[in-house]
């Protein structure tokens, strides 16, 4: 099949790698003409397990290739994507503004009948007005589709290729489908084919629960983590350990391990945008979301809970004044070079207010932190160089690398004895033994 992919970040890039992969013949388009030429040189502007391997193979097969002209994409396409960014407006609702500019410049090159489906986060509802924009540039048959992405970045790759589930979503609820949207189906199927093949993990459904199923599971499993962080305040409270309460509890087969780590808040290009999205969309409809609304607040107060065990190391706020903070980690999460509200960045943005020097240090992210930390910390390539003369350490983000570092060399280099653990990898007797002051979530505290 022809596909036109409008998109380049991490949704649009994968899922257009992808789908090549599959044998399709595909046209990846993007506004960044930068981003554009670094793709055709086979440079990636993201760092995604992978990923350059498939780009490039790719390419060379001549089964992709990268545009900035959205015709070239859509021009006797069966199928295009829409993959762009949907960011948080200040009332938190999504800005659609991308993706109608898409769905515009998708209806103004239209020559044929084609799939026009959504892979971007969009809410409910959206599907009908990218129909309504394309309807007013061209008068040419064409169906909507809404297939959410559910791809983690850090197994992007892995994830597209072998998702758990594609779901899909055409037509209205009591309205009968149309012959167009039969067609799509069956154009749908066929492009999934080689995902499911070996489990039909494949859903059709309206194009509204296909939205609004991308939100519920965000949203779910937002709330799971900000469950299990408000379970690690109370046990800090009682004396209990939140790393054996959440191991007894995620044996139990209907609860599970997964997304109940307790740490310094959920952040990245997704969980709280999409939270609030959804807090937004049910206002708009006159209702209330306590259980996720409280996920959110949760969080927020998740987010500063390292910079208060630290006033609290350091004996007030006062205190914090002059103080060396090596950061480890500034990616949201491992795998990424995505900094996109990051916890991290919060943290370094409090301790820079509060007088402290910062020194930071990431395997990949240090690239995307530049210019958003600009003067306000200094960035290292090597973790040991960024503990070097640090009264504190705080690991951000659990990196491989970051796992079991030689503490020893840590407690030669560091001025002070500060440990401050933000995903409870380490272990606290062994680093008590070596004299540190070990501070992690929900986990016994050193005393005061
Ligand atoms: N990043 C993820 O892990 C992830 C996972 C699932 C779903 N999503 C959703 O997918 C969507 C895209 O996310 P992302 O992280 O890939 O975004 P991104 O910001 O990395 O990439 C978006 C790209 O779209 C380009 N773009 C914007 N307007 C354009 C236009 N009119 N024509 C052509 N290109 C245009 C931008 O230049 C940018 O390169 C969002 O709605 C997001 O919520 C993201």
């Amino acid at each position: 099949m022809k596909l036109g992919v409008i998109g380049t970040g991490y949704v649009g890039l994968v899922a257009g790698a992808g789908f090549a992969d599959f044998g399709n013949d595909v046209v990846c388009v993007d506004i960044d003409a930068a981003r554009i030429e670094r793709l055709r040189r086979g440079e990636m502007p993201l760092h995604e397990p992978h990923l350059q391997d498939l780009v490039r193979s790719n390419m060379q097969q001549r089964r992709l290739s990268f545009t900035t002209d959205v015709g070239e994409a859509v021009r006797d396409a069966d199928v295009v994507f829409i993959a762009v960014g949907t960011p948080s407006l200040s009332d938190g609702n999504a800005d659609l503004s991308q993706v109608l500019a898409a769905a515009s410049a998708i209806g103004h090159s239209l020559n044929r009948e084609t799939v026009v489906v959504t892979k971007s986060t969009v809410p409910v509802g959206t599907a009908d007005l990218i129909r309504e924009t394309i309807e007013r540039a061209c008068d040419r048959p064409f169906a909507v589709a809404a297939n959410p992405e559910f791809l983690k970045e850090g197994s992007a790759v892995e994830d597209f290729l072998r998702p758990m589930r594609v779901i899909v979503g055409i037509g209205r609820l009591g309205r009968p489908i149309t012959e167009a949207e039969q067609r799509a189906r069956t154009t749908m199927r066929r492009l999934y084919e080689p995902v499911v093949r070996t489990n039909d993990r494949l859903i059709f459904t309206d194009t509204r629960s296909a939205e609004m199923t991308k939100y519920a599971a965000n949203a779910y499993l937002a709330t799971r983590i900000s469950f299990i962080n408000d379970i690690a305040a109370l046990c800090e409270r009682t004396g209990a350990d939140v790393e054996m309460v959440r191991r007894g509890m995620g044996m139990d087969s209907r609860i599970g391990p997964k997304f109940l780590f307790p740490g310094i808040g959920f952040g990245g290009s997704c969980f709280p945008k999409d939270v609030r999205a959804l807090l937004a969309t049910a206002q708009r409809h006159g209702m209330d979301l306590p259980i996720v609304s409280a996920a959110y607040q949760i969080n927020e107060r998740q987010k500063t809970i390292l910079f208060d065990k630290m006033v609290g190391h350091f004996g007030g706020l006062q205190s914090l004044r002059g103080r060396t903070v090596a950061v480890w980690g500034l990616s949201f999460k491992p795998e990424t070079d995505d900094i996109r509200e990051a916890p991290a960045l919060a943290l370094i943005e409090r301790l820079h207010a509060a007088g402290a020097s910062i020194r930071a240090s990431d395997p990949v992210a240090l690239h995307n932190a530049a210019r958003r930390l600009e003067g306000r910390a200094e960035l290292l390539v090597d973790p040991y160089e960024a503990a070097r003369g640090a009264d504190a350490l705080v690991l951000c983000t659990e990196w491989r690398q970051y796992r079991q570092p030689n503490f020893r060399r840590l407690r030669e280099l560091m001025a002070g004895n500060g440990i401050f653990d933000g995903r409870n990898i380490w272990d606290g007797e062994q680093l008590r033994e070596l004299g540190f002051r070990y501070h992690a979530i929900g986990r016994p505290q050193p005393p005061l």
